[in-house]
């Protein structure tokens, strides 16, 4: 009987009317939308949580949901448009270092965020929950003096791997490639330019990034404020929305956990009727295109849309083509444009056959979860192992589009795709067999490690020792010096030993052998 009830008491869900402030600073739609299901569900189940975002939900009958709307650091975001197809790596890591800077400011000028300052002691908060690509305001765990969490709405940085002793191997969980179900199949070009680039953007990020960020956290929080690192190093816990069947199997510690697989999906909604009627009169079935909201379509260069235009002219399938403005000329019969798309639900109708992506990993799992093959044209960051992925896997095909996006490899792209739909459309399925086979849903897993944190007032015991040891004791350079250096004294040993031996038995033999004459 005891054991029933501790056992029932253990599964009650469990009510924890939490004050959480959670700040994710990113302008992209898709790093707020992932969140928006546990915003809502923390408030809806008694928690008050405070939203500092630059996309609102907006729902007013989510009462115990207060929400920052910082929709005005987009604009920032103007200067890096572009550079993901034309610019260079120098220009855009300090077009992005200037974003970064500029997108902390706005925030600790802030009305909102002063105020959270300034009112420390009168109130209170039980967990901050910090986008990780912002560590700053971790800050917040030590004015308010509770846990923290960092959360990424997919896989993340190296370095926040690094900070919470996750492993970083730059040739087993390489940013440059990708291994497909697990077999690491590099040459040694693959593992040296992986190793590099490791190296290069740990260099950037102590001696530039990071300093620079200090500098501006100094400004607002006192010259005493910890560094960028060390606050990372204060996080109890690492949420992030992968799933290894998206990610790989990764080792990762008991401080950072998982909760991905279509989390992000919410609702069906009815399609509008311009495009319900679109997708219903196409007889041989729609593609959609979109290139996400990170990068979108209206960004590519004149000579690329004439030629993904050229291309849907000559196929025989309607294209339902997600492009953000008017300069479109000699558009043919087949193509409608629309400015926004509820892709979500485009993607739920049976007649969409086809998703153009740039591998988004929440694209990516809308169209699986529908069944849907793609064509991927990658462009930087997790979209180019992700369109590797989805062709090694069989999912669909990737087409390399920089500088050039060839007419004939598209089109053959999307006609093998399309052409052989039963055998792409299978293994979709199968794959998201695999993707949804979990023992509770995304959302209440992260909620569950929320609550988890609040409860204990922290998570600090999961903390890996790893990230305490300086790196030659985990390297165990000295246990191997000093193993290295007594064997190396043994077999010194050993050898001077036989040598006198020898010498001694030489000697003996000699005069043995004087005797016996
Ligand atoms: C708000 O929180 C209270 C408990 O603090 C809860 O009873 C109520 O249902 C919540 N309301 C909404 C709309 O989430
Ligand atoms: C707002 O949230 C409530 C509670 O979950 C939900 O019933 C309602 O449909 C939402 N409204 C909109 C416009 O999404
Ligand atoms: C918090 O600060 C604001 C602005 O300084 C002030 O108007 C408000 O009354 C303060 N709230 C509390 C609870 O002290
Ligand atoms: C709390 O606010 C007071 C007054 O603004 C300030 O002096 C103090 O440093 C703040 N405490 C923390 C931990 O930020
Ligand atoms: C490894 O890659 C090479 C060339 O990229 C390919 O020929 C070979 O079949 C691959 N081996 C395995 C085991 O996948
Ligand atoms: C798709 O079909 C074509 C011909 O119909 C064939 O050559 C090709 O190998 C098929 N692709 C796959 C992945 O089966």
């Amino acid at each position: 009987m005891k054991v029933i009830a501790l056992i029932s008491i253990l599964f009650v869900p469990f009510s924890s009317c939490a004050n959480i402030l959670a700040i994710v600073p990113t302008p992209a739609f898709s790093h707020q939308s992932a969140f928006w299901p546990l915003w809502k569900e923390l408030s809806l189940r008694g928690n008050q949580v405070t939203l500092l975002t630059t996309d609102p939900i907006g729902n007013r009958s989510l009462s115990n949901l207060t929400e920052h709307n910082f929709h005005d650091v987009y604009k920032h975001k103007e200067e890096i448009n572009g550079l993901m197809d034309k610019g260079s790596l120098p220009t855009l890591i300090s077009a992005l270092s200037r974003l970064v800077k500029n997108i902390v400011t706005t925030f600790f000028e802030s009305d909102a965020v002063r105020d959270l300052l300034k009112n420390n002691s009168s109130k209170k908060f039980d967990l901050v929950v910090v986008e990780d690509l912002f560590p700053e305001f971790l800050v917040f765990g030590q004015v308010y003096k509770c846990p923290t969490i960092l959360i990424h709405s997919t896989d993340t940085l190296t370095s926040v791997h690094r900070a919470m002793g996750n492993s970083y191997h730059p040739v087993v969980y390489s940013e440059k490639y990708y291994a497909c179900r697990g077999n690491l199949n590099t040459t040694f070009w693959d593992r040296l330019g992986s190793t590099l680039h490791y190296a290069i953007t740990w260099f950037f990020r102590n001696f530039y990034i990071s300093p620079m960020r200090h500098t501006v956290l100094q400004k607002y929080m006192g010259p005493e404020v910890p560094t960028i690192h060390r606050l990372m190093s204060t996080a109890d816990l690492l949420l992030l929305n992968i799933h290894p069947m998206l990610q790989g199997a990764k080792l990762i510690g008991q401080n950072t956990i998982s909760f991905g697989g279509g989390v992000h999906l919410r609702e069906p909604k009815p399609l509008p009727e311009n495009i319900k009627n679109f997708l219903e009169k196409a007889s041989n079935g729609v593609i959609y295109f979109s290139l996400g909201t990170t990068v979108s379509s209206s960004q590519l260069n004149d000579v690329k849309k004439k030629n993904i235009i050229e291309t849907f002219r000559q196929l025989p399938y309607n294209v339902l083509w997600k492009y953000e403005q008017d300069d479109l000329q000699n558009i043919p019969e087949n193509i409608m444009i629309i400015k926004w798309a509820p892709q979500q639900d485009i993607l739920r109708h049976p007649n969409v056959r086809l998703l153009i992506t740039q591998g988004g990993q929440q694209s990516i799992e809308e169209a699986l979860l529908n069944g849907i093959p793609m064509v991927v044209l990658p462009f930087e960051v997790d979209q180019i192992p992700n369109a590797k992925k989805i062709e090694c896997e069989g999912l669909g095909k990737r087409v390399n589009h920089k500088p050039y996006l060839s007419q004939k490899e598209f089109k053959s792209a999307i006609e093998e795709v399309i052409g052989n739909r039963s055998i792409y459309h299978k293994r979709v399925k199968e794959f998201a067999k695999l993707l949804l086979d979990e023992p509770v849903p995304g959302v209440e897993k992260a909620i569950w490690w929320m609550e988890y944190v609040i409860r204990h007032k922290g998570a600090k015991h999961l903390r890996n020792p790893i990230v305490d040891i300086p790196l030659y004791q985990y390297l165990m350079l000295d246990v191997i010096a000093s193993v290295f250096i007594v064997l190396l004294f043994l077999v010194t040993m050993v050898f001077l030993i036989s040598r006198k031996l020898k010498r001694f038995v030489r000697s003996l033999m000699k005069s043995g052998k004087l005797k016996t004459k």
